[in-house]
């Protein structure tokens, strides 16, 4: 029986002290580690012993990285402190740890029940500190291990979770307060009633939780999304038969990653930057109002990115109208049915995409969807049902009774889950009306209100179908038709005087209507080569699109030849009138800029993405975004590049639309357009707000380089920061070296390289995701150098080894 302390590390290096490192070889023995002595593992990742933290006096005994003392990931007596200096760690008789004080009264102890025959403790490269058999090395015969019972760090490995078999649960609690690590009030843990899901509780309530695991990720938080991206780690759902856990283990050994559990119940990924070595935040949770635990009480969509947060499920109404605004805790508001329900035979199920799912379900393996479908649909009391695999396989959830902690997936992010939820039969009939969506209606139709709701909706696709051709006058409506009188009363008579630009597709003119209202008329330059049809249709078509960063469409005027548009006048002009001013300059501050580019960056994604018509804007520059009263930027001339084209989607233009200076390589030589042209575009843009400097026309002392080439070469110089304009003193240094790196991104020679605006809008608004390292813009000699040979009708004068364009700048 071993009485002797057998500690060892793996190829067993043994330090003594921080004055005398004392190497042993391994099975080597030790009696004990004192206080100021430590424990370090193999390769010298971790390292244990006392510790003091904060401004305590008290001593602990803790397990630390060796590259980083300070963030102490793991604290044996966390309860019971040592008061002094004289602690000390031992093997007993029966192969347990315990610290004894300077009375050799027990502090703390491991407590495994097995006996061993020769007992060692040992501290892992995993940072587990572990008893084990001397003898027998296998990891299924450690006696006790640390990575049982954690602290308030998760390391890779560790396993979150529960033994099936005892219910024995390993569960993250915070330190108490900075000097103070025994347990806060909060936990981290694998909840699995339901479908697993981490949760972060105080006793029995819970502050957050992060919805399903969908295969990939817990699918209900803001975070998904960059656990779905992440090249640093790989996050594993394990269910074995007597044990059900959560883990992640690094792609790459030499990334130091770790969750931790703060005293504030807010969870953090971290990863280790070797270069500026300290801890990076990779993503907090929760992050941000909707991942509270039912922020918006039943019924109730959290709707991040809007106004209000809350909105009623469809079919729900407030319960009491003034509760409604108040801000503060919200779990008491509730939506209720609005109209008594007619179930079960005039209802059916409206499918929501991309939420998180509500919380208390009743769930059924075997069941495959039709079946859940059918079965929810009998019983009335079944608000929703869902297929609890992702993967499509069988899996039913069934809700019954209100719908708690639903959060919908704002635009820019992809996760959530699909979810139908039961609603009365008027409100599918009118979600089909507006929407114009398919839905599946199982009402039975064997009743009276089914047989209505059938005729009902068979009628109106007769009637559209029938109307298909009228369709565009209908909706005129909603751009209205200003007749040229109007118009010219407003601009006095389109005087020069009240010119106040001039673009490529024709001048702009203010005005100001008999109503008070100030305008802003474009004269388009008549060789759209449309029929006034197709300019009508172009407009309402146009005039739809509808966003806080795109400029709004007041109406068109048709006369003759002429062609024009109204829209809302910007006081603030546009963007080029401050960023390339030395004095305007100073009025837009780094986090107005910022501003600026996360709203372009959000225009332009709903130009791309989420409108119905898929615009690419082809004329992206500072000229082109105004800004309002607030400064907040809105994307003008959108859309104008139809209206000249026709098709949006084609791929070759015979006329460039574009500014020099802002086309991509693969625009401006062979006029071929894409999304990602104007993303080209977007990266200038973003260079330039950065910068305060324009990409044509930049000049420097040292080089006959653009804007582009500068930051590039900054960039690879590890310079990038001087790129940023010498005006911006209130500048968030990791913001404005993000946009740099993002700019670049957007500016790469190849068009399959560059990110799409939904990557960009993700990229820009989130701190702390590992970037991809741009490669070579496209365009960064002084004029423009154009790699392979052009196919345009330009003029193109050759220097030696670069070409360059020459053509009347845009507007
Ligand atoms: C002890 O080891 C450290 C590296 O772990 C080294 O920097 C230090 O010089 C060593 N001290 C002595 C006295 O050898
Ligand atoms: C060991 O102690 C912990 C608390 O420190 C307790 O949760 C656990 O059940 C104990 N295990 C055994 C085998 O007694
Ligand atoms: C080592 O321990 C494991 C688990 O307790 C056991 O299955 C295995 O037989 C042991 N090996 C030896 C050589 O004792
Ligand atoms: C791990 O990262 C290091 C440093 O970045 C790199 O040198 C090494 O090649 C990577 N290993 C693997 C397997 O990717
Ligand atoms: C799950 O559904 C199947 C098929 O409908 C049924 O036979 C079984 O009893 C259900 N299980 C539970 C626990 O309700
Ligand atoms: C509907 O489901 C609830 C909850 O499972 C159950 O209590 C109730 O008996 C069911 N009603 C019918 C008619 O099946």
């Amino acid at each position: 029986m071993g009485c002797f302390l057998f500690l060892i590390t793996f190829v067993g290096t043994l330090f003594f002290s921080s004055t005398m490192n004392l190497s042993v070889d391994t099975k080597s023995l030790a009696q004990s580690i004192r206080d100021g002595e430590t424990l370090v593992s193999a390769s010298q990742s971790f390292e244990l012993g006392f510790f003091t933290p904060g401004n305590s006096n008290n001593r602990y005994i803790g397990i630390w990285y060796k590259f980083n003392p300070s963030k102490v990931v793991w604290v044996a007596n966390r309860k019971n402190p040592i008061t002094d200096k004289q602690g000390m760690l031992v093997m007993n008789d029966d192969g347990n740890l315990v610290l004894l004080n300077k009375d050799k009264k027990v502090i703390w102890s491991t407590n495994s029940s097995r006996v061993l025959e020769n007992p060692v403790a040992q501290l892992l490269d995993s940072g587990n500190l572990v008893i084990r058999d001397n003898i027998n090395m296998s990891s299924d015969g450690y006696v006790w291990q640390s990575f049982d019972y954690p602290s308030d760090t998760m390391l890779a490995g560790m396993r979150l979770g529960r033994n099936l078999r005892s219910g024995f649960e390993r569960y993250l609690t915070p330190w108490r307060s900075a000097d103070d690590p025994s347990p806060g009030d909060f936990s981290f843990r694998l909840d699995i009633q339901g479908l697993p899901e981490l949760v972060i509780t105080t006793g029995s309530r819970k502050e957050a939780r992060s919805g399903p695991w969908d295969g990939r990720q817990f699918g209900g938080t803001l975070f998904s999304n960059k656990v779905v991206h992440n090249v640093i780690y790989k996050p594993m759902l394990v269910h074995k038969q007597d044990e059900l856990y959560y883990t992640f283990e690094p792609f790459n050994n030499t990334v130091k990653t770790l969750i931790v559990l703060h005293q504030s119940g807010t969870q953090q990924r971290l990863v280790w930057n070797w270069k500026t070595t300290e801890w990076r935040i990779l993503y907090s949770w929760p992050f941000d109002q909707c991942d509270n635990y039912a922020q918006c009480g039943a019924n109730n969509n959290c709707r991040i990115n809007k106004t209000p947060l809350c909105e009623c499920l469809k079919g729900f109404i407030p319960k009491a109208e003034d509760e409604w605004d108040t801000q503060g805790l919200s779990q008491s508001r509730k939506c209720i049915e609005k109209s008594p329900s007619d179930c079960p035979s005039g209802e059916g199920f409206l499918k929501l995409p991309a939420i998180k799912l509500p919380d208390f379900y009743w769930s059924n393996n075997s069941m495959n969807i039709k079946e859940c479908e059918a079965e929810c649909f009998k019983n009335c009391s079944c608000r929703a049902y869902a297929n609890s695999d992702v993967s499509g396989g069988s899996g039913c959830l069934m809700w019954f009774g209100d719908l708690i902690d639903i959060r919908v997936c704002p635009p820019g992010f992809s996760w959530g889950q699909v979810i139908f939820l039961r609603v009365p039969a008027s409100e599918l009939v009118k979600h089909y009306l507006n929407k114009k969506k398919r839905i599946k209606i199982i009402a039975v139709v064997s009743t009276i209100t089914g047989i209505f709701i059938l005729v009902l909706v068979l009628c109106t696709v007769w009637q559209k179908t029938k109307n298909r051709g009228s369709e565009s006058r209908e909706e005129e409506e909603e751009v209205p038709l200003i007749d040229s009188i109007t118009i010219s009363a407003a601009t006095n008579n389109f005087s020069q005087a009240n010119m106040i630009g001039k673009g490529g597709f024709g001048p702009v003119y203010k005005g100001i209507l008999s109503t008070g209202q100030e305008i802003a008329v474009k004269r388009l330059s008549n060789d759209s080569g449309q029929g006034v049809e197709e300019f009508k249709s172009e407009v309402v078509l146009i005039g739809k699109l509808q966003h806080r960063n795109l400029a709004g469409l007041l109406g068109s005027c048709i006369q003759g030849d002429e062609r024009m548009l109204i829209y809302e006048y910007m006081p603030n002009k546009s963007l080029d009138y401050f960023i390339f001013d030395d004095e305007r300059s100073k009025f837009l501050s780094w986090i107005k800029r910022f501003d600026i580019i996360i709203g372009i960056a959000r225009g332009l994604l709903y130009l791309h993405q989420d409108s119905k018509l898929q615009i690419i804007h082809r004329d992206l520059k500072a000229s082109n975004i105004l800004l309002d009263n607030d400064l907040n930027p809105k994307i003008s001339d959108f859309g104008l590049a139809r209206i000249f084209r026709g098709d949006d989607k084609e791929a070759n233009t015979k006329r460039i639309a574009g500014t020099y200076g802002y086309m991509s390589p693969e625009y401006a030589t062979d006029g071929k357009f894409s999304l990602k042209s104007d993303v080209f575009s977007f990266g200038v843009l973003l260079l330039e707000i950065v910068s305060g400097k324009k990409n044509r026309g930049f000049l420097h002392p040292d080089h006959h380089l653009n804007l582009l080439g500068h930051a590039w070469v900054l960039w690879n110089n590890g310079r990038a920061l001087e790129v940023k304009d010498v005006c911006l003193e209130d500048s968030i240094e990791s913001q404005v070296l993000r946009c740099i790196q993002v700019g670049l991104l957007c500016v790469q020679i190849f068009p399959e390289d560059r990110p799409k605006m939904s990557s960009v809008v993700f990229m820009l608004a989130n701190e702390g995701l590992l970037l991809p390292q741009p490669k070579q813009p496209g365009f960064f000699t002084e004029r423009g150098f154009i790699p392979g040979s052009t196919s345009s009708s330009k003029e193109k004068s050759h220097t030696e080894n670069a070409m360059s364009i020459t053509t009347q700048d845009g507007r």
